[in-house]
């Protein structure tokens, strides 16, 4: 966790979920809904990409199994929905104090467009500059379990989109990109995900309770 990479740090808290899918992330949001409102603390829930009209309907896109786009295109659309998403909801919401969590956020696409698909890390580190200006979350949780447990517990669900439909050796590489990433940033708080429910609740609680407890 950490809020000292900021110019000048918005009052609000932002917390970011990743992992490969079928990970978990939504899975938790109504345990940190509750969580954050048994202490009284305003939230703005958020994913990406999407959160507002213009990024859903970029969303839709990108998600839909026919939609055929080179890999900067997917990338910039990615980014495209994120600058929607900072302006409209992200930065109003942590200027007013409230905590703000996103269910993705650009560590996405350093997994997905980076590792997955091989689009070059500064071309990424480019766009996140000039998008985010610095701000960072203050805190990322990464879900992190075996791609064969993900499979297994995504195949009693709908059907799959775009990305959900790549190979295993594609979600294999963007698993290690989400390792490599978390291992370098102290933001960063892996947990097992492979774990029972109740366990990972556990560890989101503590995670959030030191969030809380920092200046
Ligand atoms: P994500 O949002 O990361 O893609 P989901 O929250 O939709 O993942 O979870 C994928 C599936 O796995 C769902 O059917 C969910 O009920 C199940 N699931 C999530 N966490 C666990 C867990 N810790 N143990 C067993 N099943 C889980
Ligand atoms: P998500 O909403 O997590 O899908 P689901 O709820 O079905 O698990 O994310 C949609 C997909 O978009 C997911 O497969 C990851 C992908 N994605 C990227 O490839 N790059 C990005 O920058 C983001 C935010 C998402």
């Amino acid at each position: 966790m950490n809020r000292d990479h900021y110019i000048r740090r918005p009052p609000g808290r932002f917390i970011t979920l990743e992992g490969i899918d079928g990970a978990g992330k939504s899975t938790h949001i109504p345990f940190i809904r509750d969580w954050l409102a048994t202490r009284q603390i305003e939230a703005v829930f958020t994913r990406e990409p999407g959160g507002t009209p213009v990024g859903e309907r970029i969303r839709e896109l990108l998600l839909a199994v026919d939609t055929e786009a080179s890999l900067d295109t997917e990338t910039l659309l990615m980014f495209a929905s994120r600058q929607q998403l900072l302006d409209s909801v992200i930065k109003p919401a942590l200027e007013a104090g409230k905590w703000l969590v996103s269910d993705r956020f650009t560590d996405s696409t350093f997994a997905f467009q980076g590792g997955g698909r091989g689009v070059p890390h500064q071309r990424i580190q480019a766009l996140e500059q000039w998008v985010q200006q610095g701000l960072q979350p203050d805190l990322t949780i990464l879900f992190d379990l075996p791609l064969e447990v993900a499979a297994a517990r995504m195949s009693q669900g709908n059907t799959r989109d775009r990305f959900e439909r790549e190979h295993a050796d594609f979600h294999a590489r963007v698993r290690v990109a989400y390792q490599q990433r978390a291992a370098g940033q102290a933001r960063f708080v892996v947990l097992d995900a492979e774990r029972s429910i109740s366990a990972i609740q556990a560890d989101i609680a503590g995670c959030l309770q030191c969030l809380l407890d920092m200046a």
